[in-house]
């Protein structure tokens, strides 16, 4: 890093907090990010470094506050600017209709333009933000008193610490949803089952357990979103309409919903009801209803209130789309970690737009509690509309040959013991050579999110394991054609492709590799703070678990169990042997092997704004001639090759007097 004075820091600080929070806006609310993983991570690494070397500029709406933070004894409690009234729920389009008719009835000879839009099940969340800068975060609670959830709002990347815009009112009390992701409510339920703890029922629980976390470093980890649809108490601005203050938050860089319907009449109202819910199983997080609201603040006062909800809104829920099915039979599933996992083998039903022949149960006393029988006709419905769950079994339809489930007393796979470990209701094989482990943990390392090794998919970890050709990770990287060619339907080139999407995933960034090992908790995120705070696997594998529970974004569950998988030796053995097949342990640099001579040697270069290539591309040309690039400009930097909107670090070039190239000068060069 170069050396910066104080004033420099404070600048650089400034810009970077700026630059972040913009990548921020465009990953998260535009879903339209302008800079690679890595070159964020690079911007946020300068901040967090800078922050640690000059604590003066710490700030508490700095996008590193978003993660980390004490854990709290207790949530404090927040009194709401206006209370946060709930809503008139209805499942019936008779009750709508009885709502229509009623404001027309209040509102005699007006036209009511009404705004539609999803209800999303989550968490009603209150913010409040005084000339533009996030003060807290408090959920509904009463309505009238909430949770100070703060410290954990933070950690939301979608909810910014501070408004942008030019239109930013002094105060506004901003109200919205703070939800869990399908996705990230599949990939939870999974982590925690092979945890060993519960699975959430629903994605809003999930979020409101999340919420409620005393860790924030936990909450940062769970990929919450949130979104935005209405105001509380609000100063320094005069909007009009429900549309018009939906404009202006997303001006402030508040996510809203893309997609609203406009209705005038009754029709179009139940028209856009049905068009929500044709296209709400496509929307990343789950809904459960379409909300109306009156769009005229004027229309809204005139119309008032009831005791607990408002007159100019109310809620249509839709049904939790059911199916009636045959429980065929109940198979015990072993996870990466031996957790053994029953699950239901239905007669295939439709079910929420598509087929679903299986379905979690959770655990034994899952199976026990709702009683669930081998041959009961069962009720099926997709909680969180991505997994299917056994809700319910009809009973009254038994005809005495169903039978009663009970879990292996060993692992159905390895044969070998299995235990229940104390306060959990996991059941989980101990063998570590279990094969149906190894195929999960090879096929986790594997994955598009890992390691992302194409062709080595369940079908062909399967393979691998059941002819012995792979007995743990480091296996993957002694295959060669003649084992490969030992396997059926395996053809010149399918061992080619494999062996290559192998050899190309030696060189994964360090993150892929550390979340590929597949550590208990350790998921993306932790994946991606270790490598950028430890560099090196090795520096990873000598942390203890105290070092390791100080850094944001891994706190005191997930740090010692990366202690833990460190200590083992088989886990140590097979690491040592992917460091001797050459699998990459370092964060990639770009600081790394410059060949001796060329056209730029002993020249220090930086590349900054957008260039005609991408911006890797462009340094291995510089490499090549011997140059080196770095990140940061400094005294000693040479060239700074500048595309078009480069920013702070053309600044700072033209600042420090170090000599600015555009494109065409550097292609110039290169050909001279
Ligand atoms: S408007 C005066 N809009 O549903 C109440 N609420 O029972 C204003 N919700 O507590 C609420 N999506 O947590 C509104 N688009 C939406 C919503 C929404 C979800 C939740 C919210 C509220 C509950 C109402």
């Amino acid at each position: 890093m170069p050396d910066f004075s104080p004033l420099e820091a404070a600048a650089r600080v400034a810009s970077l907090r700026r630059e972040i929070e913009e990548h921020n806006r465009r990953y998260y609310q535009e879903a339209a990010p302008t800079i690679s993983d890595q070159e964020y991570d690079r911007l946020y690494r300068e901040l967090q470094d800078l922050e640690t070397q000059f604590p003066e500029l710490a700030a508490a709406d700095s996008p590193t506050r978003r993660v980390g933070g004490a854990p709290l004894e207790e949530f404090a409690q927040i009194r709401h600017r206006a209370p946060m009234l709930s809503l008139d729920n209805t499942y019936s389009e008779e009750e709508v209709a009885a709502f229509f008719v009623r404001l027309e009835k209040l509102l005699p000879g007006q036209k009511i333009e009404t705004v539609i839009e999803p209800k999303v099940d989550g968490v009603a969340l209150s913010l409040l933000y005084e000339n533009g800068v996030l003060q807290y975060a408090a959920t509904r609670g009463d309505g009238t008193t909430g949770d100070d959830v703060t410290q954990n709002v933070r950690t939301i990347p979608s909810v910014p610490q501070r408004l942008a815009g030019t239109h930013i009112p002094r105060l506004l009390e901003v109200r919205g949803e703070v939800f869990l992701p399908k996705a990230q409510f599949a990939a939870l339920n999974e982590e925690r089952n092979a945890a060993g703890e519960p699975p959430f029922a629903n994605p809003r629980n999930a979020a409101a357990g999340s919420l409620k976390q005393l860790d924030p470093a936990i909450v940062a980890r769970r990929g919450l979103g949130a979104i935005f649809y209405g105001t509380g108490a609000l100063e320094g601005a005069d909007w009009q309409t429900h549309q018009q203050a939906l404009g202006a938050l997303r001006a402030c860089g508040l996510p809203i919903h893309e997609k609203t319907w406009i209705a005038t009449t009754l029709d179009q109202v139940l028209a856009a009801i049905h068009e929500l819910d044709a296209v709400r199983h496509g929307f990343p997080f789950e809904t459960d209803g379409a909300v109306i609201k009156v769009d005229s603040f004027a229309q809204r006062d005139a119309v008032g209130f009831t005791a607990k909800s408002p007159r100019w809104a109310m809620a249509y829920k839709y049904k939790a789309e059911q199916a009636e099915t045959r429980l065929r039979d109940i198979t015990v599933q072993v996870g990466r970690t031996g957790v053994l996992t029953p699950v239901a083998e239905l007669e295939p039903v439709f079910v929420s737009g598509s087929t679903v022949a299986r379905a979690t149960l959770h655990n034994e006393e899952e199976v026990a509690r709702k009683d669930i029988r081998i041959g009961d006709l069962v009720v099926i419905e997709k909680a969180g509309e991505v997994i299917p769950a056994v809700v319910e079994v009809r009973k009254e339809r038994r005809t005495g040959t169903e039978r009663v489930f009970t879990m292996p007393a060993t692992c159905p796979a390895c044969g070998g013991p299995v235990v229940r470990e104390e306060g959990q209701v996991a059941i989980r094989c101990v063998n570590t050579a279990c094969p149906a482990q190894l195929k999960r943990r090879l096929e986790h390392f594997a994955s598009r999110g890992a390691m992302d090794i194409e062709g080595l998919g369940e079908a062909m970890v399967e393979l691998l394991v059941d002819k012995e050709l792979t007995r743990d990770l480091a296996d993957i990287y002694q295959l060669n054609v003649a084992k490969l060619a030992s396997l059926p339907r395996m053809g010149v080139k399918s061992i080619a492709n494999l062996l290559s999407a192998i050899a190309g995933s030696k060189t994964r960034p360090l993150w892929r590799l550390i979340f590929g090992l597949g550590i208990l908790h350790v998921g993306v995120t932790s994946a991606r703070a270790l490598a950028s705070h430890f560099h090196l696997l090795d520096a990873l594998m000598l942390a203890t678990a105290d070092d390791l529970q100080r850094i944001p974004d891994v706190g005191p569950v997930v740090g010692p169990a990366i202690a833990q998988h460190f200590e083992n030796p088989g886990n140590r053995a097979v690491i040592e042997r992917l460091r001797a097949a050459g699998l990459n342990f370092g964060e990639h640099d770009d600081h790394t092997a410059q060949p001796a001579g060329g056209r730029f040697a002993g020249t220090t270069w930086v590349l900054t704004g957008t260039l005609s290539e991408p911006r890797e591309a462009v340094a291995e040309m510089v490499r090549a001639q011997g140059g080196k690039v770095t990140d940061s400009v400094s005294k000693k930097t040479t060239y700074v090759l500048a595309g078009e909107e480069a920013g702070s670090k053309l600044d700072k070039a033209q600042k420090l007097g170090v000599r600015v190239l555009d494109e065409a000068e550097f292609r110039a060069m290169l050909a001279e």
